[in-house]
């Protein structure tokens, strides 16, 4: 789908679908000739501007468009950018099965400022994804649109700015989540790097891959460990992002992304049901490469690396059996009592590696816990933290961008769990507490710097059909990821 802007005035666009969203209370007054058949719709008791409501008109008065589609967000005074960027996402889903193939989006009135700019247009790009490249038949006899334009006619260059900062993190999220849906058997840790790579030359990042020797060497036994099982060879992925100039206050941040390309769980292997599933344990992974993208494309004034270790958590006569004991990159013992507790085994060594190159704040995001799901559902990533400040700047980033996130405890006493009697820690923590312990696990290697873990097992993906995304991969994380990286001026 091409993307552009437009100051044209709005009668003159000729598109297949002209979109304005609109609040649940009253009618719109757009200043259109159009006004009068809206209000009908809403006095017919047809259409209500609640969210995820979509009505379409044909031949509306005065406008070049073909049809006017209104799409609901609901409570005006409730609007934010999460419920903007789903409004514009179940209008464009709505339009793709109507045959439009040129839309367009009406921002006016008090929906005009930057925010809601780069909203509605991360909306229409996350809406217009379909996880197909892999059909025969790609559109499934749907078609596909083929234009979105912004129509802004009196939008002022910070909204013009914000659809262009919308456009490349809506693509970049696309990109994350296409790297999501490859199945383990195209996108192995091997394959996974050499996208990275690609992408990484064409943003001009510098990408470097540690192979399975140079990891061996530096010793990361803890990462080797989960890799072990599998005939794929893992791989650890940076990409450095450097301004052109100092640094501010000589902040580096460092984004760390959990890369299992399939998590079959090892020896204590998971249950048949869903494991397919777990070709998305790498969403973490995802969405670092996507967040490189964008923060190469947008520039920051801090120096930005992604570390994304990729391993394939698997079964086989040479995988790590439970109760064995690996030697983490930072010297620690870590007695395995669960295989398919790899996601730490594998942040852990990439935490303290990143601690190495010179990170001085740390941002790790994994699909780590079942347990966080049952905490929080499907609807808020876990945040993790050792450093109040740290969090609270993580948390304004993700607010910012409409990715919910709740705060959840690391007392020092969480230690206990993870007590082993044979090494210096245990890999699980028993049966309570799950995505605590797995954070307190981390804690134990991010120390003493400053490092919010996302948990985000429950929201990297939707197990079925959104009215405003597809099934499958979201990208979540990127946008806050990128936020945070301007945090700093
Ligand atoms: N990748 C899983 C976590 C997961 C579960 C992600 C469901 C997405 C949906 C992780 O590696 C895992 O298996 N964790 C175990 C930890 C347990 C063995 C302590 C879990 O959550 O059951
Ligand atoms: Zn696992
Ligand atoms: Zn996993």
């Amino acid at each position: 789908m091409r993307v552009e802007f437009s100051r044209s005035a709005v009668e003159s666009l000729t598109v297949d679908a002209l979109i304005v969203a609109v609040a649940e209370e009253s009618a719109p007054a757009l200043g259109l000739a159009c006004d009068a058949a809206i209000t009908e719709l809403y006095q017919s008791g047809e259409f209500k501007g609640k969210a995820q409501d979509l009505a379409v008109l044909h031949q509306p008065q005065g406008l070049g468009a073909r049809r006017i589609a209104l799409t609901g967000f609901g409570k005006r005074e409730a609007l934010n950018t999460e419920g903007l960027r789903k409004a514009v996402g179940v209008a464009v889903r709505g339009l793709k099965g109507k045959a439009a193939r040129r839309i367009a989006f009406l921002l006016s009135g008090d929906l005009q400022t930057p925010s809601n700019a780069a909203a509605v247009v991360e909306g229409a790009l996350l809406g217009e994804y379909e996880p197909d490249s892999l059909r025969t038949d790609p559109t499934k006899g749907e078609k596909r649109i083929e234009q979105f334009t912004l129509c802004a006619p009196a939008a002022s260059r910070e909204i013009e700015e914000a659809f262009s900062r919308g456009m490349i993190l809506g693509e970049s999220q696309n990109l994350s989540r296409d790297l999501a849906n490859e199945p383990s058997n195209i996108l192995t840790p091997t394959e996974l790097a050499n996208r990275a790579r690609v992408m990484a030359a064409e943003v001009a990042l510098q990408a470097e891959v540690l192979d399975e020797d140079r990891m061996r060497q530096l010793g990361m036994g803890s990462l080797l460990g989960v890799s072990m099982g599998s005939t794929e060879p893992p791989a650890l992925i940076v990409l450095r992002y450097q301004p052109a100039g100092a640094s501010v206050a000589g902040v580096h941040l460092g984004l760390v992304g959990k890369g299992v390309t399939f998590d079959s769980g090892g020896i204590s292997i998971k249950p048949a049901d869903n494991m397919d599933k777990m070709k998305y344990d790498m969403c973490g992974a995802a969405g670092v490469i996507g967040a490189m993208r964008a923060i190469a494309l947008l520039k920051p004034s801090i120096p930005v690396t992604g570390f994304c270790p990729a391993v394939e958590n698997m079964v086989s006569g040479r995988a790590m059996r439970p109760g064995d004991i690996v030697k983490s990159l930072d010297g620690k013992t870590i007695e395995v009592l669960n295989t398919d507790a790899e996601g730490r085994l594998i942040l852990n060594d990439a935490l303290t590696y990143a601690q190495r190159l010179g990170c001085t704040h740390l941002v790790d995001a994994a699909t780590l816990t079942g347990a966080i799901v049952v905490a929080l559902g499907h609807l808020q990533t876990g945040a993790f933290s050792n450093n109040q400040e740290f969090l609270d700047r993580v948390l304004a980033a993700a607010r910012s961008q409409g990715e919910r996130m709740w705060p959840m405890p690391l007392d020092e006493d969480y230690k206990e769990y993870l007590k082993s009697a044979f090494a210096d820690l245990a890999n699980i923590g028993g049966r309570w507490g799950g995505a605590i312990t797995a954070a307190y696990f981390l804690k134990e290697f991010a120390d003493p710097t400053p490092w919010v873990h996302l948990d985000i097992a429950g929201t990297a993906y939707h197990e079925e059909a959104k009215p405003w995304m597809a099934k499958g991969p979201t990208g979540v994380g990127l946008r806050t990821f990128v936020e945070l990286a301007f945090s700093w001026r």
